[in-house]
């Protein structure tokens, strides 16, 4: 058990890209960190594209599409969701927006719901909305 862990916090501290804290302290923090590594590497067997390509500095900044139009950052996604999607008559929760960018953005294999890349990849895009008020159907900022 307790070389697992260490061989786990060594691979984070190898994987881990500079200026970002290696191993985390406890699991929010963990699923966190690699939800913003697979945001910033993680193709899902797609084009070569990953999520950074267009929610540029990993969300935080401007979105941009590969033709050049700009669109709002991730800076408070998860707190604008649930949403309507008139499109589709549903209401989309932000695992199926994920969902979504995977499989058209990236045109790749969208993770499941269960899978730890979504708890991941969720874990990572609500932490840029800390402390934005939830605002469900509002604006992309
Ligand atoms: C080719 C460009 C592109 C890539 C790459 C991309 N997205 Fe998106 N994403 C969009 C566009 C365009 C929208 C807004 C329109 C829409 O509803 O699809 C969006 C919207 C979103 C939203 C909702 C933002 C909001 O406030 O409405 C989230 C969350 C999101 N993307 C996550 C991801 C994740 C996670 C990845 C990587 C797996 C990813 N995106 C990759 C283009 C992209």
């Amino acid at each position: 058990m307790r070389l697992a862990a260490l061989v786990g916090g060594l691979f984070l501290a190898v994987a881990s890209p500079s200026g970002f804290p290696a191993a985390a302290a406890d699991s929010l923090e963990q699923a966190v960190y690699r939800g913003r590594v697979l945001f910033m590497t993680a193709t899902f067997g797609g084009g070569g594209r990953h999520c950074t390509t267009c929610h540029k500095e990993g969300g935080t900044a401007m979105s941009e599409l590969p033709d050049g139009r700009k669109f709002a950052s991730l800076s408070n996604a998860a707190a604008i969701f649930p949403r309507y999607d008139a499109k589709t008559r549903r209401v989309k929760t932000l695992p199926d927006q994920v969902q979504a960018c995977v499989r058209n953005a990236l045109q790749g294999t969208a993770p499941a719901f269960e899978s730890p890349e979504m708890t991941e990849l969720v874990s990572y895009i609500t932490s840029l909305s800390e402390g934005k008020p939830i605002e469900m159907d509002g604006k992309p900022r």
